[in-house]
């Protein structure tokens, strides 16, 4: 269902507001030596202490709560025994659910002191990702949303990732229809109050292509890679972001 009910609204915004308060919980405490599936543990530990559910485990066989994704890798990088280093870069992307609700957003977090490039990269994803929540309102339609991160993204230098993109959500992680993050012929769905997605550009450093083998997802030319993730709600007159985070560093 493209427009959710009152109801189901209110049960989504409450599993966004749970999933923005884990991030604020845990991305404050990351540092330098910690290892990534240790960080998935707390998301996770985090999430069922909630009494919700990490919908990321079992998702087409996806192992853990959380999908970490280190410089070069674009998304659903698997958590393991690396160690976070300084200079690093550092996507976490985490969906929750309760109550048949389901949430999802990610943040990318720079490790003690990062290249120039890397902090331009972080904080130009960031933009992006504001870029095409700012279109977000009725009548305007998904190619206004991708045509502006598109946009901030070239007028960085960066490039925009294709073949990952963002998705209508709330009764499952993935609903139809894609958001694109650039402009695409004929992607021109008409905004309506009711609807619920998730915007989550990645900005590639290079160039736009990745390799991706199995879950492993890198960018072709191994240069870095970010994103940022929230799930907005078409309101009467704009949007209100479902997953507010406090955290901004
Ligand atoms: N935000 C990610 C996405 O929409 C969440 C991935 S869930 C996973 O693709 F299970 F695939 F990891
Ligand atoms: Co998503």
């Amino acid at each position: 269902m493209l427009i959710k009910t009152p109801e189901k609204i209110i049960k989504i915004r409450k599993a966004g507001h749970l999933l923005a308060g884990i991030f604020d919980k845990i991305l404050p405490i990351i540092k330098i030596g910690m290892t990534t599936v240790e960080i998935d543990k707390m998301f996770d530990d985090e999430i069922r202490s909630v009494g919700a559910n990490p919908s990321c485990i079992g998702f087409f066989e996806y192992p853990t709560a959380t999908c970490i994704s280190v410089n070069d890798q674009v998304t659903h990088g698997i958590p393991d025994n690396y160690v976070l280093k300084n200079g690093d870069i550092v996507d976490f992307d985490v969906v929750l659910d309760i109550d048949g609700a389901f949430a999802d957003m990610s943040y990318t977090l720079k490790i003690g002191e990062v290249s120039d490039i890397a902090n331009k990269l972080v904080e130009v994803s960031k933009e992006c990702l504001y870029k095409g929540i700012e279109q977000v309102k009725p009548g305007n339609t998904l190619n206004h949303i991708g045509m502006a991160i598109e946009k901030c993204s070239k007028n960085n230098g960066f490039s925009v990732v294709r073949e990952y993109v963002g998705h209508f959500i709330g009764d499952s992680i993935h609903e139809e229809p894609e958001v694109l993050n650039y402009y695409a012929k004929g992607n021109d769905l008409v905004l309506k109050e009711g609807m619920i997605f998730c915007i989550e550009p990645m900005i590639n450093e290079g160039n736009w292509r990745v390799i991706t083998k199995d879950w492993d997802v890198r960018t072709s030319d191994h240069k870095l890679s970010s994103r940022f993730e929230h799930m907005v709600l078409v309101t009467k007159d704009g949007c209100e972001i479902l997953t507010p985070l406090k955290f901004n560093k």
